[in-house]
């Protein structure tokens, strides 16, 4: 990453909340360590609880420490802790803000003039409308001769007629190029190398088409519960918590045709035409595009976890879908009748997040006879947590018969750039400092990933959710989804590199 950066305020709403720990924290110190937070810069972490600047500070270490892939170094550490200042407020008191003007006209005073300044809202999505209307009320939102940009956790809205009416109060006290909502996968690194590996090899580009693909699974499985979120999830469910933003995000990349430039109103442009191809279905048919599932009691790693209905915050009866699987087609030149299939859940076998391009098969005159178990040529992006790309093909089985089995060429992004990536935090936070928005999700794609998600939403309102056991790949609903079109699930497979890594981080 470079290192001209503006100095900026970033004040960080919900600063004592778990993604505050879990994320922002550790970013936030991998870019001090970097060199990539100006020395005039500071953090003003607001929250609701009492407690002074010190015992943030110790509390911030603690979450580094805890969170952070690095160990950490003192210098960096007091750096960092220089910069951060605790501001109590609730979020819906006005005079909180109006002290946080004054908070930060001090600490501009002393500055080089510049009063940058990023809002940052890691809060409840519950009070994103009450923070904005104080921070336009306050006239915090506007800034004299710098700038000023809002940062949006997801979700943003619950369904489309939420995310309208949150977007509009933001229109009301920030331009939509001062708006950056965050979809913490565009930050991943294999996510980001998806339009490379695309648009930079002259060997894909030819054959990405209807022509030569048969059909793309997309699996984002996790083998976590709910864990502490409970409250939010039981009412999102994996449809809204993954589908309508992470997993529209990768199907776009994959199927977008190639930006003008790399600006991020020309790849914008070009993603959300993506969205707008998508096959229109009915309520009746969704029956037949759309499998869920909600996880029962299992095993996972040789250790026994409860089910869903039995987690902390979790209705007993809940109907919530902690799996959904999708079947999509998008109805554009490039991949007419490709279909385009989703998988994504809780307390699956194992995390691991991936794109299969799945090839069509040749006529398989020559080779009938001769073959292992032969699966079609396969690229294949995993994005996690073993991340790397990797081609699968036919090859002759050594020895003096005619056999031919599936082998693979695999790309290991650890083995050949090192362990120390930057984490889809750090390098969102770093584009919000240099004002790129090429990361960040447009309102238009919000837009038409809801008009989808609130059909099949709509369409699961009445009925019941499936039971699938933890560790499994899911309901055999999801089996069925794919095989009735004669395809399968492709079983995730580790690369050749990951008994090497393994030993690596143990040595
Ligand atoms: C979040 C979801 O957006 O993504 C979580 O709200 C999910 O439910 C998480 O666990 C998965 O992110 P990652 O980076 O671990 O794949």
């Amino acid at each position: 990453m470079e290192k001209n950066i503006d100095p900026c305020i970033i004040i960080i709403f919900g600063a004592t909340g778990d993604l505050t720990n879990r994320k922002l924290l550790p970013a936030l110190y991998k870019l001090e360590f970097e060199s990539l937070l100006h020395k005039e810069s500071k953090i003003i972490a607001f929250a609701r609880k009492s407690k002074d600047n010190e015992q943030f500070r110790k509390e911030s270490l603690k979450a580094i420490k805890n969170f952070s892939k690095f160990k950490v170094n003192n210098e960096v550490w007091k750096r960092l802790s220089n910069k951060i200042v605790y501001h109590q407020s609730e979020f819906q008191d006005i005079k909180g803000y109006n002290k946080l003007k004054n908070l930060i006209k001090k600490i501009c005073s002393k500055s080089s003039g510049k009063c940058n300044r990023i809002f940052y809202l890691a809060a409840p999505p519950s009070f994103f409308e009450v923070i904005i209307n104080n921070l336009k009320k306050s006239g915090l939102a506007i800034s004299e001769k710098s700038w000023s940009r809002v940062v949006f956790e997801k979700p943003f809205g619950h369904d489309l007629k939420s995310a309208k009416k949150l977007n509009k109060a933001i229109k009301k006290a920030f331009k939509e190029n001062e708006i950056y909502r965050i979809d913490h996968y565009l930050g991943k690194e294999l996510v980001q190398n998806l339009l490379v590996l695309r648009f930079a090899n002259s060997i894909f580009d030819p054959i990405w088409n209807k022509k030569y693909i048969d059909h793309v699974q997309i699996t984002v499985a996790e083998d976590l519960g709910v864990e502490t979120r409970g409250n939010y999830y039981d009412k999102s469910g994996a449809l809204k918590d993954i589908i309508q933003n992470h997993m529209m995000q990768l199907i776009v990349l994959t199927a977008m045709e190639p930006p003008v430039s790399l600006d991020a109103d020309d790849v914008r442009e070009e993603k959300v035409k993506v969205l707008r191809s998508i096959r229109a279905f009915t309520l009746k048919e969704v029956s037949k595009i759309a499998v869920r599932g909600q996880y029962g009691s299992g095993t996972i790693n040789n250790k026994r976890v409860k089910a869903y209905r039995e987690e902390d915050k979790i209705e007993k009866n809940s109907n919530t879908e902690t799996f959904a699987a999708l079947k999509l087609n998008i109805d554009n030149w490039r991949w007419l009748n490709v279909p385009f299939y989703l998988r994504t859940g809780k307390r699956l076998k194992e995390r691991v997040a991936e794109i299969n391009i799945v090839f069509k098969q040749n006529p398989g005159i020559l080779f009938n006879e001769h073959v292992k178990n032969i699966e079609p040529n396969m690229l294949i992006v995993r994005i996690q947590p073993e991340e790397g790309i990797s081609l699968q093909f036919s090859a002759k089985i050594p020895g003096k018969k005619m056999i031919v089995d599936n082998v693979r060429m695999d790309f290991c992004h650890e083995c050949k750039f090192g362990p120390n990536t930057p984490d889809a935090y750090e390098r969102l936070l770093y584009d919000v400092m240099i004002g790129d928005q090429t990361l960040f999700t447009s309102w238009d794609m919000v837009e038409h990933s809801w008009k989808i998600v609130d059909k099949i939403s709509k369409a699961w309102k009445n009925g019941k959710v499936t039971s699938y056991n933890a560790g499994s790949w899911g309901p055999k609903e999801a089996d069925v989804l794919i095989e009735k079109d004669k395809r399968k699930w492709y079983k995730p497979q580790k690369s050749i590199y990951s008994t090497l890594l393994q030993n690596s981080t143990t040595q």
